[in-house]
């Protein structure tokens, strides 16, 4: 946990014993003392190339002083020695800007069955952890009185939720992948019932079971949220709570610090949450502990799991007859477009379609840009587009809000319908301009019975856009149209 546990699998040489406490107590303090710790420990290390316990203080420490690069080197050494060393494996993808989805079961259930014996003390008494009482208190209030029939606690650890809530459940049931933390849960006496195992696989082998299910300092350790969420919809009964910390990321986003661990954007958690069927009763910022020394910002938020929606008749057709619904006629001819302005030979990075129109063509604008999504406030529009496996990300959410979430984000933007079907022009143009790196480009459809040409370009001009063509084109479905070029 962020260098706190000193995992030794052997003994250090003697010179170096003091820093087996000091590899703990290295993460309150700050200064020239990891440096003079570093060098010392490289010296060791000069004469003792391939010690696992070496290898694996200076990369914990590089870590620490911030030299990325070197820890990435270090942590590749050592999985040369000891290549099934899971801390090593996941900090090494970390540092890489590769992570995983989620730290794999191996790599905790090493460092936590490490750090059991001392984990309330560091913890509790140096770190000033939290977070068991803050998800406590948010449960107290959520619950306004009620007591939950059965909740589980995931990633319940030595048990410290467990101790908090206990006035709040009729039974509690816990799970975590540290076998040494449950026997420390199991002490507490407060669990009707304990498992070793993987919580997301636990939560798909218990549908409709719990009305609360609880994680405090857990999620850090899984950065894609979507299929713990998916199960946790099938786990818990209608209206039945999730309640939960997280450290603080930014927007719509998760992603892995130099520390390993995960943190999750506010807009990431509401959208991730809405797209599971959950809805977002509560959402508090806190300092959920110190993280070398200063406090770590997180949230604590609470989900209420939403009745499942009626069956869609979209979902009695195929993935054919839904595309066939999605597909505009146009969406061709806007491809041809984007096509000329990039140049052939020639990719941008990340494009948008708005609608989500082009997923016909998914293949040649992927050919155009590496990364595609789309965006649509109708959901059964979106799972369409979802469906049609055409799109890197797919969202349901309203155009403007999307744009504006993402300053200089897109390099190409197409509307194949969105001007077309846009109460407001103006405010679509310029949301676009908001979310539209340098030089990136917008290309839109419109319909001249409803915006005539010279509106258009006047429009998308007041909004901060260079419109470089607003071109008549006939659709092939016969219908004249208008097609707007611009850069930002
Ligand atoms: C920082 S501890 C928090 C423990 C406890 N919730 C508390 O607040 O004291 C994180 C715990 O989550 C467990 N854990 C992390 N990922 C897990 C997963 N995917 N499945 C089960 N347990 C997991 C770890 O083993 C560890 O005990």
């Amino acid at each position: 946990l962020g260098g706190v546990q000193a995992v030794v699998p052997v003994a250090p040489p003697d010179e170096l014993q003091a820093d087996h406490v000091g590899s703990a107590l290295a993460q309150l303090r700050i200064g020239d003392r990891q440096v003079a710790d570093l060098a010392r420990l490289q010296r060791a290390l000069a004469a003792q190339p391939d010690s696992e316990t070496l290898l694996f203080q200076v990369a914990r420490l590089q870590v620490w002083l911030d030299r990325r690069a070197d820890a990435l080197v270090t942590f590749r050494r050592l999985l040369a020695v000891a290549p099934g060393h899971a801390e090593a494996r996941h900090m090494a993808a970390v540092l890489a800007g590769e992570p995983p989805e989620k730290a794999s079961a191996e790599y905790i259930a090493s460092t936590f069955d490490a750090f059991a014996d001392s984990f309330d003390e560091k913890l509790v008494g140096w770190l000033e952890y939290r977070a068991p009482q803050q998800l406590a208190a948010l449960a107290r209030r959520v619950l306004d009185g009620r007591i939950a029939e059965r909740a589980i606690d995931l990633g319940c650890g030595t048990g410290l939720v467990g101790a908090e809530v206990k006035g709040l459940v009729r039974r509690l049931d816990g799970v975590d992948l540290s076998p040494r933390m449950i026997g420390h849960a199991r002490r507490r006496g407060v669990y009707a019932d304990l498992a070793v195992e993987e919580l997301v696989a636990l939560l798909q082998r218990r549908p409709d079971s719990y009305d609360l299910a609880l994680a405090a300092d857990v999620l850090i350790y899984i950065g894609d949220l979507r299929p713990l969420f998916a199960a946790l919809h099938g786990a818990l009964r209608d209206g039945g709570l999730f309640i939960a910390s997280v450290e603080k990321g930014g927007g719509a986003r998760y992603i892995a610090e130099k520390s390993g661990r995960y943190q999750h954007g506010e807009d990431y958690l509401r959208r991730r949450a809405e797209e599971a069927g959950f809805d977002l009763v509560a959402l508090e910022e806190v300092v959920l502990r110190k993280e070398e020394n200063r406090p770590a910002a997180g949230y604590v938020f609470a989900l209420r799991r939403r009745p499942p929606v009626a069956a869609d008749p979209l979902a009695a057709l195929s993935t054919d007859d839904l595309l066939a619904q999605l597909a505009q006629p146009a969406a061709g001819l806007l491809a041809a477009v984007a096509q000329r302005m990039i140049g052939r030979d020639f990719q941008v990075g990340w494009a948008l379609d708005i609608g989500g129109g082009m997923a016909r063509h998914a293949e040649d604008l992927r050919r155009l840009s590496q990364h595609l999504d789309m965006v649509d406030p109708d959901p059964a529009r979106v799972r369409v587009a979802f469906e049609s496996g055409a799109f890197d990300e797919c969202e349901a959410a309203g155009t403007l809000d999307y744009l504006e979430a993402r300053p200089d984000h897109y390099d190409l933007i197409l509307a194949g319908d969105a001007l077309v079907r846009a109460p407001d022009a103006p405010a679509l143009f310029s949301a676009v301009k908001v979310a539209l790196a340098v030089a990136g480009v917008f290309i839109a459809l419109a319909d001249p019975a409803r915006q005539d040409a010279a509106t258009l370009q006047a429009q998308a001009q007041a909004e901060g856009l260079v419109v470089l063509a607003v071109e008549p084109v006939s659709l092939p479905d016969g219908r004249p149209g208008l097609c707007l070029i611009a850069e930002s």
